[in-house]
């Protein structure tokens, strides 16, 4: 797998950067609190999709938003939650989400009308999976390694 350096040093709160990765556009969310909190008090039996689908955890963790944030340089066991990285292309027939739209206030596909949460999760419309988190880690505080 290709590895790409992310600088993420001017993503600010509540914004998002999209690169290119592997052909693919890579989602890389710097969440609020309210955002977190949000994300977090959502029941997993409400999720379509009750796997994290995240490549950086066992495959049958469940879709916690603590299990699909990425942790920060220095965040221990802390799970701040701050950071949100995904594959931005819709698990229905991959077209590329919308920022900050849809009934969820994460993501809104307008293909189909698929609408993600905070957490990049499936809520709403024909898409059958969480929007998937790539292999990702931070490598010092403001950057992130795709790979
Ligand atoms: Fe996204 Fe169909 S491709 S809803």
């Amino acid at each position: 797998l290709a590895s790409i350096d992310v600088d993420v040093s001017g993503v600010e709160p509540g914004t998002q950067l999209t690169v290119k990765w592997l052909g693919k556009p890579v989602f890389i969310r710097r969440r609020t609190e309210e955002d977190i909190a949000e994300a977090r008090t959502v029941e997993l039996s409400d999720l379509p999709d009750p796997l994290a689908e995240n490549a950086n955890i066992p495959g049958d963790a469940p879709a916690l938003d603590e299990n699909r944030a990425l942790p920060g340089f220095d965040d221990g066991d802390a799970q701040t939650g701050e950071w949100l990285v995904m594959i931005g292309v819709c698990t229905h027939l991959g077209c590329v989400p919308l920022n900050e739209a849809g009934d969820f206030g994460g993501w809104f596909c307008p293909c189909h009308g698929s609408h993600y949460d905070k957490s990049g999760r499936i809520r709403r419309g024909p898409a059958p999976t969480n929007l998937p988190v790539p292999v990702a880690s931070f490598t010092d505080e403001f950057t992130i390694k795709l790979g």
